[in-house]
């Protein structure tokens, strides 16, 4: 899916993991209401909380690296938006912070994880050989993103203390997300010294670890990324063009009441109908142009 260079994409793309607000607006729509609260614990340059901005929901956002806070609140300014609250500092901290505020819940949680390795300095795109010499490993360039951790340790080391960091923030934002309510992930898998790593089934199994239920998976097809051919005569090396979405639930341990049902079933029906008459009213619009035109 395309989306619009919007929101001061030259200034998000310092960051190099920035995510096009107007995809997560489509996905905070789908899993929440108007004047719902949305968490994002790994928020970035704000792509979550511009989301949230466009669908008129409340957003909370998560980042350790004051620089990309100091981005997002530039695009703010230059946007003319009352920046949404942003706090600086480990999620692992700041998480158990909010639990410690019992009314501090949340109705959807859409993040994108730091990927494992991705934000190590050189990143290893595998092991290569011409004819006659030994196999050396090539990297890529230098990663724009800042590490998950400052870790000098093997790659094996970091893939650890990567499931660790998934595992607490993620036990944290268990608890502070209300029952019945969805958790959305953005990952990609990864080809790194010579192998494809499944992370989306990684984080799939330190979720449901935790009590989260794996209800599917969106396919992003990032369009701005180009298709590029690796390891020609030599391998088959695949070009990563797409990252999923993995959806989560925590599943409520309490039946809901009649009337909670029926609240919920005309909540719905009256944001198809809103939906549908956004639609046509969009549509008529662009018919008077037409005709205009003519
Ligand atoms: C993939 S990026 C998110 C990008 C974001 N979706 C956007 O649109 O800008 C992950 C972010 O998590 C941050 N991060 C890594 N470890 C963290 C931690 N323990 N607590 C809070 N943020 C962390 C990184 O600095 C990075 O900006």
């Amino acid at each position: 899916m395309s989306f619009p260079p919007s929101f001061q994409l030259k200034l998000r793309n310092k960051h190099g993991g920035q995510k096009p607000p107007e995809l997560c607006e489509l996905i905070i729509k789908t899993f929440t209401k108007e004047g719902d609260r949305v968490l994002d614990p790994f928020c970035g340059v704000g792509g979550t909380l511009f989301g949230c901005y466009l669908s008129k929901r409340q957003g909370v956002g998560i980042e350790i690296n004051k620089k990309w806070i100091d981005i997002y609140k530039s695009v703010c300014q230059i946007e003319n938006i009352k920046p949404l609250k942003i706090i600086n500092g480990d999620s692992k901290q700041i998480l158990k912070k909010l639990d410690e505020k019992k009314d501090v819940k949340f109705d959807f949680i859409l993040t994108d994880v730091p990927f494992w390795n991705m934000d190590m300095v050189k990143k290893s795109i595998g092991r290569y050989k011409k004819a006659g010499e030994p196999a050396t490993i090539i990297y890529s360039e230098k990663s724009k993103l800042s590490a998950f951790n400052d870790s000098k340790h093997s790659s094996e080391t970091l893939k650890d203390d990567w499931e660790l960091l998934i595992k607490d923030v993620f036990t944290e934002c268990f608890k502070l997300l209300k029952p019945g309510c969805y958790c959305a992930v953005f990952i990609g898998n990864m080809y790194h010294d010579g192998q494809y790593h499944l992370l989306n089934a990684d984080i799939s199994r330190i979720l449901s670890k935790i009590g989260f239920v794996l209800k599917g998976e969106i396919i992003w097809y990032d369009v701005s990324k180009r298709l590029h051919l690796y390891g020609i005569n030599f391998s088959w090396i695949p070009s990563l063009v797409h990252q999923f979405i993995m959806v989560f639930r925590k599943e409520r341990t309490t039946k809901i009441s009649r009337e909670e049902v029926e609240k919920i079933k005309n909540e719905n029906i009256r944001r198809i109908k809103q939906q549908q008459e956004h639609k046509l009213a969009k549509h008529k619009g662009i018919l008077k142009f037409i005709n205009t035109k003519i």
